[in-house]
């Protein structure tokens, strides 16, 4: 029904804030030069000539340019290529590329803590885990130390040295423990542990090899028993306050990832439903929010809530505990004092992800999905121009509006606002506060449109917003937005906000399904990162068609064409996407490589049959030293 190529004309003057932090400015000269930056000096500082480039759709003469030079040029995985390595017991790369492995779960952050490296009869302590690269290697951010000079160019050290900031989703307990279920507080620990976010300094030598720096000062694990702090209208709720008033400590199930161009890292609180249950399921009635959300008397078989009350949702002591998680959290990466913070202003739901930039008065908008079967996108916008309160030593994660997304059937859409201030709301909820801790019944009722798992956002260099809807088996009723019922193998939509924001005109980019049996066959599409040339970055979590396994794919948005740029092992995930300045170096992730079972891959480690298969980042270069993705 929908015209696949049909153009939206309306410009946001949006910039994608990939460019903005990469390109040309650290967080300290940021900090220190901000105040001194009009908005305008500041966005043309940024923007660069690249991105500049690509941003104007009116311009026959940039078009064409842009046409004529191939901005996907590699030659690409084939089918028949794409699983012939050992059955899948280890990646495939295309002939252009080669890849490196980095950080596997297990690897210690500092020194004199003994590696874990896949042994089947043993497993880290708690305690060692807690200094040591966590399991379920998903959403990152690559944070160069040194700073860009007044051109905005980075120093060639840049692209050999940096933060990495990497979420660790989850790990089963067959993985993480070697047994289905947790026999006492110390099992429970170790799961813990190997959750969360690491931030590590990375390194690379003359021979082109990435390591950890393990010395260095920057490095920290941030777990489930980590202090956090909150901030936005709900940080004092009750709503967040338990009768035990146990601290708030912890992160969960860290899912995709965001950045903001004053230099921090945002991690996104997604299926934190799933670590909860009720040691006295006669005791516990699932609230409607609960509800909602997904609680259950086991959640997904973590077995926390035996041994750590905190997850006990039949424990009246914790009530409100699960409200402390489904949040986006924010990590200063050069500060390892710092507690990260949950911003309750951009609302509580299963975060995927996060993708930023400014509107043309300065305020930071977000785009955000939240991935379930028929839930929904988000927006937020920051109160003021974030430079301006940045200046005034507030957060602009901290205030401003939440929207969530209807799209209708002409091609336009419309950002819906989650606000108190609508009596359909005021008569269902007693404060703003409740509406951010519960936007989802917020949004239940506001109208918006059910989309087939939102998963990752990324705004291309000409302010194109682009989403992944991963797939949605139980979808009945076909709409313009999402046109597959059922909907098996996902689709990537994309918008783009009127000049105002208030509403935005989309379409689709592509239909996984229009994919199987060509040579750019793919589905279930999850990461997504658009670079400042205008590739589009796509990989995939599910079941591939074609005897391929999760797959890491550049397409030229422009062309509309798709390459295979690298293969996963066998029950893997690809996953996370990060660069270095120069974009000559990226990474990603494989996530729960053979779902940790020894007979279907060891990688890392050779294959031996036996060994375990950990979560390991992916570090990819072009063998001639090219950027990534050309
Ligand atoms: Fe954690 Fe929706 O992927
Ligand atoms: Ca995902
Ligand atoms: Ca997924
Ligand atoms: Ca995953």
């Amino acid at each position: 029904m929908r015209d696949h190529d049909h153009e939206i004309v309306n410009k946001s003057g949006n910039r994608p804030f990939a460019d903005v932090l990469r390109a040309h400015m650290s967080r300290r000269s940021l900090l220190q030069r901000s105040a001194a930056l009009s908005a305008t000096g500041f966005v043309a500082a940024l923007a660069g000539k690249e991105v500049l480039e690509g941003l104007d759709d009116d311009s026959n003469k940039q078009n064409n340019s842009r046409r004529r030079r191939r901005l996907v040029r590699f030659k690409p995985v084939s089918l028949a290529d794409g699983n012939a390595e050992a059955n899948g017991a280890v990646p495939v790369i295309s002939s252009d590329y080669e890849y490196q492995v980095l950080i596997p779960w297990g690897t210690p952050i500092r020194p004199g803590v003994t590696a874990y490296t896949g042994d089947p009869n043993t497993r880290p302590s708690s305690a060692d885990q807690a200094r040591m690269i966590g399991i379920g290697h998903d959403g990152m951010w690559f944070f160069p130390l040194e700073e860009a000079d007044e051109n905005g160019e980075f120093p060639e050290e840049a692209n050999e040295r940096g933060i990495l900031c990497i979420n660790h989703e989850f790990g089963r307990n067959t993985h993480v423990l070697g047994k289905e279920a947790p026999e006492n507080i110390e099992d429970v620990r170790l799961s813990q542990h190997a959750h969360g976010v690491s931030v590590v300094e990375i390194s690379r030598n003359r021979r082109g090899r990435w390591d950890i720096v393990t010395n260095s000062r920057n490095n920290r694990r941030i777990h489930v028993n980590t202090p956090m702090e909150f901030d936005g209208s709900a940080a004092d709720s009750a709503l967040l306050s338990t009768p035990a008033g146990n601290p708030r400590l912890g992160t969960v199930n860290n899912c995709a990832n965001g950045y903001t161009p004053w230099g921090t890292y945002l991690t996104c609180e997604e299926n934190f439903n799933l670590y909860f249950g009720a040691t006295n399921p006669d005791a516990w009635t699932p609230t409607e929010a609960q509800d909602r959300y997904g609680f259950s008397e086991d959640g997904a078989g973590y077995g926390w809530h035996n041994f750590d009350p905190r997850f006990d949702l039949s424990n009246p002591q914790y009530t409100n505990e699960e409200n402390r998680f489904g949040w986006i959290v924010e990590i200063d990466p050069n500060d390892r004092s710092q507690a990260p913070v949950k911003h309750t202003a951009l609302g509580r739901f299963k975060h995927e992800g996060i993708a930023t930039t400014e509107d043309r008065t300065g305020r930071l908008v977000g785009y955000m999905g939240d991935d379930q079967r028929f839930d929904y996108i988000y927006k937020f916008v920051s109160a003021q121009p974030w430079r301006q309160m940045l200046e005034n030593g507030n957060s602009p994660l901290s205030r401003g509006q939440l929207f969530v997304a209807r799209f209708d059937e002409d091609g336009t859409g419309r950002w819906l606002e989650l606000t108190i201030k609508n009596p359909a709301l005021a008569s269902q909820f007693s404060s703003q506060d409740e509406v951010l801790t519960y936007a989802r019944l917020a949004a239940d009722i506001l109208g918006a449109t059910p989309m087939d798992r939102p998963e990752w956002t990324t705004i291309a260099p000409d302010g194109r917003v682009y989403c992944s809807l991963t797939n949605n088996s139980r979808r009945e009723t076909a709409d313009a937005a999402n046109p597959l019922a059922p909907n098996a193998d996902g689709h990537i939509i994309r918008w783009r906000d009127t000049p105002r924001g208030g509403r935005f005109e989309w379409d689709i980019y592509i239909i996984a399904e229009t994919t199987h049996g060509t040579r750019e066959s793919f589905a279930d599409p999850d990461g997504l990162w658009a670079d400042p040339d205008g590739r589009l970055f796509i990989e995939t979590d599910g079941g591939q068609k074609d005897g391929l396994n999760n797959q890491l794919l550049v397409a030229d948005i422009r062309q509309r064409e798709i390459r295979r740029l690298f293969v996963g092992v066998n029950g893997d995930e690809i996953t996370g996407l990060a660069v270095t300045p120069d974009r000559t170096t990226l990474f990603c992730n494989t996530q729960h490589p053979g779902n940790g079972d020894p007979t279907e891959t060891n990688f890392p480690a050779l294959t031996d049959g036996v060994t375990i298969p950990r979560d390991c980042t992916i570090v990819i270069t072009r063998k001639d030293g090219g950027i990534v993705g050309s």
